[in-house]
C-alpha cells in the first residue's frame, strides 16, 4: 500500500516520530513495542474498527463505510508484524488484511502513557489585571493578508481568550471581514452584525447608554456564540470604556477559596431569558461548565437576562451566597482589564469563557459606536486545525 492508503483515515499528516520493532499476538490484542521502549496494546476489535484500506474507508470521503459488527465477535489476528516502514501488518481470522502506518498508531496508541501525553497541552493561561499589557495585539492588515498571523490570532483567541484588532478600517460592516477569515458569522436575532449604540426603542441593555455589568452574551440560547468581535466606529462619547474578566480565572479562584459554592454553580441550572414581542429565547443551564475530568470549559453568566431562581427551598440561601460571590468576584479590580476603545480598534474574545462590560456613557456629550458580530467555537478550531495542517 503507498502514501494514499497510510493516509485515508484522516487529512491530518503524522510524523513518523517512533517505529514498531515488536509486535506478540496476545488473547484479545497485540502488544506491540515502539523503538523508544514503549508498550502499546492494541485490541483486535479495535485494530480492526480502525483498519484504514480503502474497503474499510471510502477512498474520497475518507470517512468509515465498515461497521466493527460486521466482524466476528470472536475476530482473532493470525499473524501480526512490524513491516520494512516500522508500521503494523495484520492478517485476520475472517482473512481480511490491514496495515497501520507507524505515525498514525503513536498517534492514536492508548497505552497510559501515550494518553497521559495527549491530555498534558498546556492548560489554558488565566488571566487578571496585571496582564493588561500583555493583551495580545494584532494587526487588521496582517490578519487579512497572511495566513500565519490568523494562526497566531486564532491560537491566542483559543487559549488566552482575549485580543485587540488595531486598524480595522472605519467602515460599516468591517467586523465580518474579519470574522469570515475564520469562517461563517453566526446569524442571530439581533442581525449578522448588530449595532452598538444608544437607540430611541431598545430591545437590550446594551443599546441603551447604561453601565453594563460584566456578562457572557446570549446565555440564553443552547449553544452560546463561542467568539465575539466588536469593531469601534466612533467612541467619543464621555463614558463607556470596555472591561474583561476572564471567567475561568474567576471560577478557579471561587473553586479555591468556596469549594461549596464553587460546586453550587457547577451543579444548578439557572434561566437566562431573551424575549420580546416577536422572539421568545429561554435556556437554562449552570453558570460553571465543567467537562468529564472536572475542568472548566465554559461560563455562562448575564444578570440583566436572567430568569427567577428555580431551586429547591433548602437549596435557595446556598445558591443566593454562590451566586453573590461569584458577582462580586467579577467586580473585584484585580480581575478586570480597563481599556477604552479607539476608533478602529476591535476586541475579539472568548464569549464562552470571558466576561465583558462597559461604563455608563454620556449619549449627549459625542458620538459611541461599535459593531458586532458572532463565529462559533467550531469554526474556530476546525480552522486552526485546517491552518495547521500547511503550517
Ligand atoms: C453588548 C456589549 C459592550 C459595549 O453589546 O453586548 O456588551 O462596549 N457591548 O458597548
Ligand atoms: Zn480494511
Ligand atoms: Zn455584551
Amino acid at each position: 500500500m503507498g502514501i494514499a492508503a497510510t493516509m485515508i483515515s484522516d487529512w491530518r499528516r503524522f510524523p513518523i516520530s517512533e517505529t514498531l520493532v515488536d509486535a506478540r499476538v496476545q488473547e484479545e490484542s497485540i502488544l506491540t513495542t515502539w523503538s523508544d521502549g514503549r508498550l502499546s496494546p492494541f485490541h483486535f476489535l479495535w485494530l480492526r474498527d480502525n483498519c484504514p484500506c480503502d474497503r474499510c474507508v471510502h477512498r474520497l470521503t475518507r470517512e468509515q463505510v465498515f461497521e466493527i459488527v460486521d466482524a466476528p465477535a470472536d475476530l482473532a489476528a493470525v499473524s501480526a508484524q512490524p513491516d520494512e516502514a516500522g508500521g503494523l501488518r495484520i492478517r485476520w481470522s475472517d482473512g481480511h488484511e490491514s496495515r497501520f502506518d507507524a505515525g498514525w498508531l503513536r498517534a492514536n496508541a492508548y497505552d497510559n502513557v501515550s494518553r497521559a501525553e495527549r491530555r498534558s497541552r498546556p492548560p489554558k493561561r488565566f488571566w487578571r489585571a496585571e496582564q493588561t499589557e500583555a493583551l495580545p495585539v494584532f494587526s487588521f492588515a496582517a490578519l487579512a493578508a497572511d495566513d500565519g498571523a490568523l494562526l497566531d490570532w486564532l491560537r491566542a483567541l483559543r487559549d488566552v481568550g482575549l485580543t485587540l484588532v488595531k486598524d480595522v478600517p472605519l467602515e460599516s460592516e468591517a467586523v465580518t471581514r474579519l470574522a469570515r477569515r475564520i469562517s461563517f458569522v453566526r446569524e442571530t436575532s439581533f442581525g449578522v452584525v448588530f449595532d452598538v449604540a444608544s437607540k430611541p426603542n431598545p430591545d437590550s441593555n446594551a443599546y441603551t447608554s447604561i453601565n453594563l455589568p460584566p456578562h457572557t452574551d446570549l446565555p440564553t440560547r443552547e449553544v452560546q456564540p463561542g467568539l465575539q468581535f466588536l469593531h469601534c466606529l466612533a467612541n467619543e462619547a464621555s463614558g463607556g470604556d470596555s472591561i474583561f474578566v476572564d471567567g475561568f480565572a474567576i471560577a478557579a479562584t471561587l473553586r479555591g477559596r468556596f469549594p461549596e459554592d464553587f460546586e453550587i454553580l457547577a451543579t444548578t441550572p439557572v434561566a437566562f431569558w431573551n424575549k420580546d414581542t416577536v422572539t421568545d429565547y429561554r435556556h437554562s443551564a449552570p453558570i460553571i461548565a465543567t467537562d468529564a475530568s472536572g475542568d472548566v470549559t465554559e461560563i455562562r453568566y448575564s444578570n440583566s437576562v436572567r430568569g427567577p431562581f428555580d431551586a429547591p427551598a433548602d437549596l435557595m440561601p446556598g445558591l443566593y451566597r454562590a451566586y453573590r460571590r461569584f458577582m462580586q468576584l467579577g467586580r473585584e479590580a484585580q480581575f478586570r482589564i480597563v481599556r477604552r476603545l479607539e476608533p478602529g480598534d476591535m476586541w475579539g474574545f472568548d464569549n464562552r469563557r470571558v466576561l465583558h462590560a462597559r461604563t455608563e456613557f454620556d449619549p449627549n456629550s459625542g458620538k459611541r459606536h461599535l459593531q458586532g458580530c458572532y463565529v462559533d467555537r467550531d469554526e474556530l478550531l476546525s480552522r486552526i486545525r485546517v491552518l495547521e495542517r500547511d503550517a
